[in-house]
């Protein structure tokens, strides 16, 4: 059992941590869970799960990765030993692990398709496109499961390679120029879409609200997608926590990555809408919504081929960043419970949620529609996925919380946070109370309505 090296520079987990944090949660899943759910009371519930809940359990996960120094499964063995307390608390890493396998399987399904809009945008394949066109064109992409085959592929397996050889530890260079200029980019499709689309109407959409429009379904959506959106609840933080120096400050490392992430999905939420009610189009399209929307800005935009080229780019390296904190903690795991080499390690990992993300992939087209998921949930396979994360994640968290706020004593983490009295009491009631109560609170609201 080997213990980890600390990163030296201060800024590497901040960087790592905003790497994954921002990604095809804040530029494809925000936008079009909040489009189908009817815009303000989503992003109600959901900004108000991130700054309860949210980032009290980032802080939390920071410091158990970080207290332990080791991979989340290990680590919490660990730490459950050396805390006197009892073993079932294990389970917050095998449950992340499961989460993390889960996700990566459908999020490398979607990566995939902004490798295909790579292409289109770069060569020339979509200017002067309507609307109509736009949908077209997508549709076609997805009815075909060997296209859609080989971009997952080819997407899963960057991220292996990146992994495997150990270079997610060297791109820290790569992140400090791909986060801004990918929101100086989002920035001027804001801009344009403030122009050129309603954006009036966008503001109006996503932040006007009556609670009593969102669905049961909603509440779970909505606070499982904080946790997504923020990498929580499964283990991705806290590996990287586990390189964290000791004196940096976990509260506004936390809060820093919380209001990048925000920031992110707020500007791609804006821009998207506007586009959607300038053109007409309908903002419960689905998961469709940003691969239908932005090639339409990018179709009108002067220069719009190599700017739509290079934004797919980046939002490649913001989903590539993302899907090797997927790995890491599953890897790291395997390595050091089997004596795995690192690469037979992500190896292992990475077929085993590639063949489950085949399921992601015939849910667009041969299994659309008529499967058992379908009878069972009334969703396709990746429907019935994304709500097994939609449940893994805020209960991993909610175990996360329990542990830090009843299971270790006060002088514990108090030494690990060095903050001040009163900020460590009001963020030990938050994680003792506050989350524990809300993940309750959903789950016992939406769950039963699931089937319906
Ligand atoms: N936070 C990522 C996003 O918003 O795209 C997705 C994600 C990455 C979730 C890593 C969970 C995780 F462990
Ligand atoms: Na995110």
């Amino acid at each position: 059992m080997s213990t980890h090296n600390v990163w030296t520079h201060k800024g590497t987990f901040l960087l790592a941590a905003v790497g994954s944090a921002v990604g095809l949660g804040n530029l494809w899943r925000f936008p079009y869970l909040t489009g189908e759910n009817g815009g303000g009371a989503f992003i109600l519930v959901y900004a108000l799960t991130i700054f309860a809940v949210g980032i009290p359990i980032l802080i939390a996960e920071i410091m158990l990765g970080r207290n332990s120094r080791r991979s989340p499964i290990m680590g919490m063995r660990f730490l459950t030993r050396t805390h006197r307390t009892s073993r079932a608390w294990e389970s917050i890493g095998w449950l992340g692990a499961v989460s993390a396998f889960l996700i990566l399987s459908f999020y490398s399904v979607i990566a995939g398709w902004a490798i295909h809009y790579t292409g289109l945008m770069l060569t020339g394949g979509m200017s002067e496109i309507d609307a109509a066109g736009a949908s077209q064109s997508f549709d076609a992409l997805l009815a075909s499961p060997a296209l859609l085959t080989l971009y997952h592929t080819l997407f899963i397996a960057a991220s292996a390679l990146i992994v495997g050889l150990g270079i997610h530890k060297g791109i820290e260079s790569g992140l400090r120029l791909l986060m801004p200029s990918l929101f100086v980019i989002l920035l001027v499709v804001l801009g344009y879409g403030a122009v050129v689309g309603d954006i009036g109407a966008a503001a109006g959409f996503l932040f006007t609200f009556n609670l009593a429009d969102l669905s049961l379904e909603g509440w779970l959506q909505a606070m499982g997608q904080s946790f997504f959106t923020l990498s929580l609840g499964m283990g991705a933080i806290m590996a990287y926590g586990a390189y964290m120096p000791g004196e940096s400050s976990l509260t506004r490392t936390a809060f820093a990555i919380a209001i990048v992430d925000t920031a992110v999905a707020m500007v791609a939420g804006l821009a998207i809408f506007a586009l959607v009610f300038g053109s007409g189009l309908n903002p419960g399209e689905g998961p469709g919504l940003m691969f239908v929307t932005l090639p339409l800005a990018f179709a009108e935009m002067p220069g719009g081929a190599l700017v739509g080229g290079v934004f797919f780019i980046l939002v490649l390296g913001a989903a590539i960043s993302s899907s090797i904190s997927l790995i890491e903690p599953v890897a790291a795991f395997l390595v050091e419970r089997f004596d795995m080499t690192r690469p037979q390690a992500v190896t292992v990992m990475v077929i085993a949620s590639w063949a489950l993300g085949l399921l992601t992939v015939v849910s667009f087209n041969l299994w659309a529609e008529g499967t058992i998921f379908h009878t069972l949930f009334g969703r396709s396979a990746f429907g019935f996925i994304e709500l097994l994360t939609n449940i893994f994640m805020p209960l991993g968290g909610l175990l996360i919380a329990l542990f830090a706020g009843w299971a270790l004593t006060h002088s514990e983490v108090m030494k690990e946070m060095h903050t001040n009295e009163r900020w460590f009491h009001f963020w030990r009631f938050l994680v003792r109370f506050v989350a524990p109560a809300a993940v309750a609170f959903v789950f016992l609201r939406s769950i039963p309505q699931v089937e319906g």
